[in-house]
């Protein structure tokens, strides 16, 4: 098996941060700095920066997506945004399943899997994330955690769907605290996937499947992390608001 079959994907998720105005300063930042890229780059930001953030990355390597979106076509749900509404407004990708959505929202495995068909079934690419919690770390069932995430919520999803969708294996206890996992534990994991897709669907599927890392991924810690064999790129909050930051990891993951 070849690493080199899987395009490395780098992703910031910029989580509730930026204006508009904040967003296409911070992306005529980067643009110059990761113009040569060998990876895939993807910025989701916030809704109401997307827009700015397409129409700043206009012409550049840089795409863009959102943080969410809801499983409905349409319909009375307040405060919600529907795939065909992204994928109307033209753009290309889309988190689901975050675990800060999972934690302070209500997402369930079942919700993220509905969230999954919608998007594939409007043309979006997902990034969906999954990863267990420091408790559940603690118990040793991180393997049946994140097997069950994954199972739930690619059930439905078809063997030519999955070009459309990279997995984030991203453990709680890593997001925002500054506290990594080894490059080890996020291969290991990241290998477990790999094999259970290979399970659900075929080996060749599984290895040109992308499952990126996330979790306090930084300029410091991303060359070590993406160097592993079953690690293809990094799904990145605090370290993609700086554009610096952000470069060096897609400049490591272009190696
Ligand atoms: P972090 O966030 O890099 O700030 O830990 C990662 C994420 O939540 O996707």
């Amino acid at each position: 098996m070849d690493k080199s079959l899987r395009r490395p994907v780098i992703a910031g998720n910029w989580k509730m941060n930026n204006t508009p105005a904040q967003a296409k300063a911070l992306i005529e930042e980067m643009k110059p700095l990761v113009a040569n890229a060998d990876c895939e780059v993807v910025l989701c930001v916030p809704y109401i920066d997307l827009y700015a953030a397409m129409e700043a990355a206009q012409g550049s390597n840089i795409k863009i997506g959102a943080e969410n979106c809801h499983w409905a076509e349409k319909g009375a749900f307040t405060g919600e945004i529907s795939a065909e509404m992204l994928k109307a407004a033209g753009v290309p990708y889309v988190i689901i399943g975050h675990s800060e959505r999972r934690q302070y929202f209500g997402e369930t495995d079942e919700t993220v899997r509905d969230r999954v068909r919608a998007a594939l079934d409007a043309g979006l690419k997902v990034i969906l994330c999954v990863g267990e919690v420091l408790s559940e770390r603690k118990l040793g069932i991180t393997s049946e955690i994140v097997c069950k995430q994954t199972k739930v919520a690619l059930s439905g999803v078809k063997a030519e769907e999955l070009a459309n969708i990279i997995i984030a294996y991203e453990p709680v206890w890593a997001i925002g605290t500054g506290e990594t996992a080894t490059p080890e534990q996020a291969n290991e994991v990241c290998k477990i996937i790999r094999e259970l897709i290979a399970d659900l669907y075929s080996k060749a599927d599984a290895d040109r499947f992308v499952i990126q890392y996330g979790g306090s991924m930084n300029d410091g810690n991303a060359a070590e992390l993406l160097a592993q064999y079953d690690v293809d790129g990094g799904l990145i909050g605090g370290a993609s608001l700086k554009a610096d930051k952000f470069a060096v990891i897609v400049d490591a993951a272009s190696k």
